[in-house]
């Protein structure tokens, strides 16, 4: 395909990642790729399977089994639409500690590749620029500050009815970068080549526009 062109997204939880490529993706008319979804359907799939991380054979037979996709902002995990079942605190947690095994990071990894090979995306996650599209011809790194991050999490909780104790979200917020940032394999870190974006303070239209700006994108 002539004219490709790969977004890649990185940064921590709730810096707003999602929501912003999504839009850019809606402005430019292409595909829109949530890797962060695909680790958390691995995780549901382990949680619903009762497999122990630590037991390899099953973790390997597990994925062998499994069929992940993700098409027109739709996770699908073996036929089954998963969109809702996956955003729980208890698959945040799996899907954190599940993303850190070789074993599924190169499954995932994989596959991301082969969307950015044939088609133009916007792919977003926390090692996209540094691993899975190294070649990717935006990169950027959304940050936000933890308190910020933590206010939006919380606000999206309270709009779905979930009371939400607000000192502990920034917690939990906390302890996630941090096991994403140290982990051995691909930890969350921003690429050389990436732009830093800092949207604390700034509203999504902001940055979906200071993006498309970089990309001199015109609708
Ligand atoms: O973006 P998210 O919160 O939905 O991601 C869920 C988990 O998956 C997160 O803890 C980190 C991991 N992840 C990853 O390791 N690599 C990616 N490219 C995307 C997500």
């Amino acid at each position: 395909m002539k004219n490709k062109i790969r977004i890649a997204i990185d940064g921590p939880s709730g810096a707003g990642k999602s929501t912003i490529a999504k839009r850019v993706a809606k402005q430019m008319g292409i595909d829109y790729i949530d890797t962060g979804a695909m680790y958390r359907a691995i995780g549901c799939k382990i949680l619903e399977n009762r497999i122990d991380l630590k037991d390899k054979e099953a973790l390997k037979q597990l994925l062998a089994q499994t069929e992940i996709d993700f098409i027109d902002g739709t996770i699908i995990l073996d036929g089954e639409i998963v969109n809702d079942k996956i955003r729980t605190p208890a698959v945040s947690k799996i899907a954190s500690d599940a993303s850190a095994l070789p074993e599924v990071r190169e499954k995932l990894v994989v596959l991301q590749r082969k969307m950015g090979q044939v088609k133009s995306v916007v792919m977003d996650g926390r090692d996209i620029g540094t691993n899975v599209l190294t070649d990717a011809e935006y990169k950027f790194f959304m940050t936000a500050s933890s308190a910020e991050r933590a206010k939006r999490r919380w606000l999206e909780l309270s709009e779905k009815g979930e009371t939400a104790d607000l000192a502990q979200v920034e917690a939990d917020i906390i302890q996630r970068d941090h096991n994403d940032s140290t982990r051995v394999l691909n930890p969350l870190k921003k690429a050389g080549d990436a732009i830093e974006l800092d949207t604390t303070g700034m509203t999504i239209e902001e940055v979906t526009q200071k993006i498309l700006e970089v990309i001199k994108w015109q609708s």
